[in-house]
């Protein structure tokens, strides 16, 4: 977002006309920001085969699974349903890959009949895969490399006590299985968490696999999942891509030297692709004056945008009706649900008067995916901004939305 002749713009589109024209709340995706992403990570990573597989649960709306489809990257997803929207986005099943955790096998079956790539993480569903598939469907399997890192306790999932993956140390029980039903490992995968700072975490759970691998010989990739991290606020920690990309490539690059073959390098990011292009339009419906403090209550809510409430997350607020910061005031700017939830307490922010539109920043990733309809109002709409023009991309949602799938009876 940027200030242009006194007015904030998303790429060429004027904040305060997109909320006119679609209304609030609205979130809003910048097509260009996405592409940069992609863009940046396929050039830090030049020098080696790579591969993009966008973790669509960050961001599953079916025109932006599009665009990155026409980008070259592919997809990640962890339920049929995720699946059956990238089919519809125009992927093929085997550009596909299904990182499940404790599904039910049928899940799994669903996968592979749709040509999808599975990723296993437990020692029962790798045997009951070697019984119905043996060596006919090559699969991954999902290592836990017991390496803590990420941005908060809710959102680590590589530690010792993850649920996530098959424990390192029971390889012998996995070769064990691949061995008794033949199977064809063609990948292992590991994901260390979310919002990873140090890039040594990376480095640290790459060895742990590279090591690992050695005894599997079918494999075609590694795939070292998603969680590079972005800034919320000036001066965040954010994954340096290029330094990262140089240094990770050249080790696995020695590793497939020692391996013997060279491999495909796979990572699944969500937040790196689509945190940063989203943007929550919302509007300031009341100024509240009390004594020692000043709330904005906008028309927008934990339904919204949880990820403050939940992970104490930072997200930047602008006033995009009042560029003019010679008059800034200290704001608790909260939602409207009946319940807490603050987006952010004590912010300064250029002046708020009623019917401002406010913007919360980097609200792409696992904002309108963890959206939902509590105190029974509507999602907001999403806009898709590309080669300069905005898209609506998914309706607010209606009365209709609410209603159905009740089922009324008289009682
Ligand atoms: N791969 C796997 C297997 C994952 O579980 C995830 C995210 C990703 C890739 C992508 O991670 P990312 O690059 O987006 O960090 N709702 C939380 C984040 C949950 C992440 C879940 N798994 C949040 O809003 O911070």
């Amino acid at each position: 977002m940027q200030v242009k002749e006194g007015s904030y713009y998303i790429q060429n589109q004027k904040v305060t006309d997109l909320a006119a024209r679609f209304g609030t709340p609205l979130y809003v995706y910048d097509g260009e920001k996405i592409i940069r992403q992609i863009q940046q990570l396929q050039e830090a990573f030049a020098g080696i085969d790579l591969k993009i597989k966008y973790a669509c649960k960050a961001l599953t709306s079916i025109s932006v699974l599009k665009l990155m489809r026409k980008h070259g990257v592919e997809l990640d997803v962890v339920s049929p349903q995720e699946l059956q929207i990238g089919l519809r986005a125009g992927y093929t099943g085997s550009q596909i890959n299904f990182t499940p955790s404790g599904v039910n096998f049928e899940e799994i079956e669903f996968a592979v009949e749709n040509g999808a790539f599975v990723n296993l993480d437990n020692l029962d569903v790798l045997e009951k895969f070697g019984q119905k598939y043996g060596s006919s469907k090559p699969c991954m399997i999902r290592i836990k490399p017991n390496v803590a890192a990420g941005g908060n306790a809710k959102i680590m999932t590589a530690h010792e006590g993850s649920k996530f993956g098959i424990d390192i140390r029971q390889q012998a029980e996995i070769l064990a299985l691949v061995e008794k039903y033949d199977l064809k490992i063609v990948g292992l995968h590991q994901h260390t968490g979310s919002d990873v700072k140090e890039a040594s975490a990376f480095i640290e759970a790459a060895s742990r696999i590279f090591e690992f691998a050695m005894a599997f010989p079918d494999l075609q990739c590694i795939d070292l999942g998603g969680g590079f991290k972005v800034a919320y606020k000036e001066g965040d920690y954010t994954t340096d891509m290029e330094s990262f990309g140089k240094e990770l490539s050249a080790f696995f690059l020695q590793f497939c030297e020692r391996y013997g073959r060279k491999l495909q390098l796979w990572f699944e990011p969500g937040k790196y692709l689509v945190s940063e292009c989203g943007y929550l339009l919302v509007q300031a419906n009341v100024v509240k004056q009390a004594p020692g403090r000043t709330f904005v209550g906008v028309d927008s809510g934990l339904n919204h945008l949880i990820r403050p409430m939940m992970y104490d997350a930072y997200h930047h607020i602008v006033n995009a009706s009042n560029p003019d910061d010679s008059v800034q005031e200290t704001y608790d700017v909260v939602g409207y649900i009946c319940e807490t939830d603050n987006f952010a307490l004590g912010r300064t922010l250029n002046q708020v008067t009623a019917g401002d539109i406010l913007v919360l920043l980097n609200a792409g990733a696992y904002g309108f995916a963890m959206s939902s309809q509590y105190n029974s109002r509507f999602r907001p709409a999403e806009v898709l901004i590309v080669n300069g023009e905005a898209h609506l991309i998914r309706q607010r949602e209606t009365m209709e939305d609410i209603l159905r799938n009740q089922v009324e009876i008289d009682v």
